[in-house]
């Protein structure tokens, strides 16, 4: 059959496409900004034919109601990333947290580890040959969808067609609902003085030439202000947002000094507003890859020069970084942190940084500490680790012994805490600083 036929014979609307899933069945969801809204508020209007549907997926940009407790004998979220709408029913038990780095999170699909039902997802309308791309979430998306019993997408003109490797068949799609819904907005964070003074810091250790990764929160967005006067960067990275879209166009990020992949940004999601969706439409500069391939630190490591950038709650005095919970309490998740700081150490000239604001809760923590909080999460370990950055300053950990380590992450604490932090020097290494 034509794919034009299998086409229109497979379109159907949301509330009948899914009746496809079924009591007991596994649904993974289309990742952040391309996570299927529509499809998602006829499955939970649908709640009363379900029990027991688990929902799989990893940062959730959307509205995610199966969260809600009057849902939760319908649906169980597992969840591979928390975020501002999952949280809360993480921490109230009606969801749990399965721990993997990105780059792990399609093995965990492809090889059955967790069998996949159903997928919902978001994608662009068919090109001539029938293909459709998975545009702003290639990820774990693509991955999930070629390995899931049924497929269910929505089919948008306002998804971007993304190139790379981000496209499917209208052959290997179940059920197509046309819509004209698109990916979530996401607006560039506001900018405060300390994320200022942090991007001058960071800025001073990416030299021209450089590959850059940059990381989710406030904190990774932020530099990209202070690096416009550096020359041919490239980026190999797992996201990037509206701020990379003004250094290519001010002639920053040119990608003419990769040694992998030169002249293409390699990426394998988007959050951001129009610009970023229409910028990286049918763009060849942009090249999408699942995370199995963006994320694997030995191609992370084939780029020269590679810096990563990420964020981090609470670094210990042996540089441990507890980066996605606080305590006992998922915050966000493992993501990609790990993947891009070890492939980052394996690369030629490679250097990992972890920028965040010194202190949290107003001023009243240090988010420099002896040692961690009980129950808190080591993201990434003392071994991988390099650069930290806060608004006080850049601590260079690699190479340190544990004293030295704890002496530089001192000097770059807020002020306000820095006597009783050498008062816990003295105590751990039986010496003064
Ligand atoms: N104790 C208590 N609260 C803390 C804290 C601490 N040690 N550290 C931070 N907080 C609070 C902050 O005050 C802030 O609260 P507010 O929203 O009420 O102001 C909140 O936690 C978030 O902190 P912030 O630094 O603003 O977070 P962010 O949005 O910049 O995200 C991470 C930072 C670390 C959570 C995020 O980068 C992450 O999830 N990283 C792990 C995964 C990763 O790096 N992936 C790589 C690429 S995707």
């Amino acid at each position: 059959m034509k794919w034009q036929d299998l086409y229109k014979k497979r379109s159907t609307t949301a509330e009948e496409a899914v009746k496809h899933i079924r009591s007991g069945n596994r649904v993974v969801v289309g990742h952040a900004t391309g996570s299927p809204e529509l499809l998602l508020k006829a499955m939970v209007d649908n709640r009363d034919a379900y029990e027991n549907v688990e929902i799989v997926h990893m940062v959730s940009m959307g509205q995610s109601e199966y969260c809600l407790p009057e849902n939760c004998s319908s649906f169980v979220h597992n969840s591979l990333f928390a975020g501002g709408t999952t949280r809360k029913a993480i921490h109230d038990g009606r969801a749990v947290y399965t721990p993997s780095h990105f780059s792990q999170i399609p093995r965990l699909f492809t090889e059955k580890i967790l069998p996949v039902d159903v997928v919902l997802c978001m994608v662009s309308p068919p090109d001539e040959h029938g293909y459709c791309s998975f545009g702003v979430s290639v990820d774990y998306t693509k991955p999930a969808a070629e390995s899931a019993r049924v497929v269910i997408a929505e089919v948008t003109p306002n998804m971007p067609r993304t190139l790379g490797d981000s496209f499917i068949h209208v052959s290997r799609i179940d059920h197509i609902v046309e819509c004209n819904s698109g990916p979530i907005i996401m607006k560039p964070p506001a900018i405060g003085e300390l994320d200022e003074k942090i991007g001058s810091h960071c800025a001073e250790l990416i030299r021209d030439g450089d590959c850059l990764q940059l990381g989710i929160g406030a904190m990774p967005d932020s530099i990209l202000g202070f690096l416009k006067h550096k020359k041919d960067l490239g980026i190999h990275t797992e996201m990037f947002s509206d701020g990379v879209v003004d250094l290519v166009e001010a002639g920053v990020i040119t990608c003419a000094k990769k040694n992998f992949h030169p002249g293409k940004m390699v990426a394998t999601f988007f959050m951001g507003t129009e610009k970023l969706y229409k910028f990286v439409h049918n763009n060849p500069m942009v090249q999408m890859f699942t995370v199995d391939y963006t994320n694997n630190p030995a191609i992370i490591a084939q780029n020269d020069n590679m810096v990563s950038v990420n964020s981090s709650l609470q670094v210990d005095f042996a540089g441990q970084a507890a980066s996605e919970s606080i305590g006992y309490k998922q915050f966000s998740g493992s993501g990609g942190q790990a993947d891009f700081i070890r492939g980052a150490s394996w690369s030629r000239g490679g250097r990992s940084i972890l920028a965040f604001h010194s202190t949290a809760a107003g001023g009243r923590i240090s988010r420099i500490v002896p040692h961690l909080d009980e129950g808190s999460i080591v993201t990434t370990t003392r071994t991988d680790i390099h650069y930290i950055v806060t608004e006080y300053g850049i601590a260079d950990l690699r190479g340190k012994s544990m004293p030295q380590r704890a002496q530089a992450l001192i000097a770059i604490a807020h002020p306000d805490f820095r006597d009783e932090l050498r008062a816990e020097f003295r105590r751990i290494y039986n010496r003064d600083l």
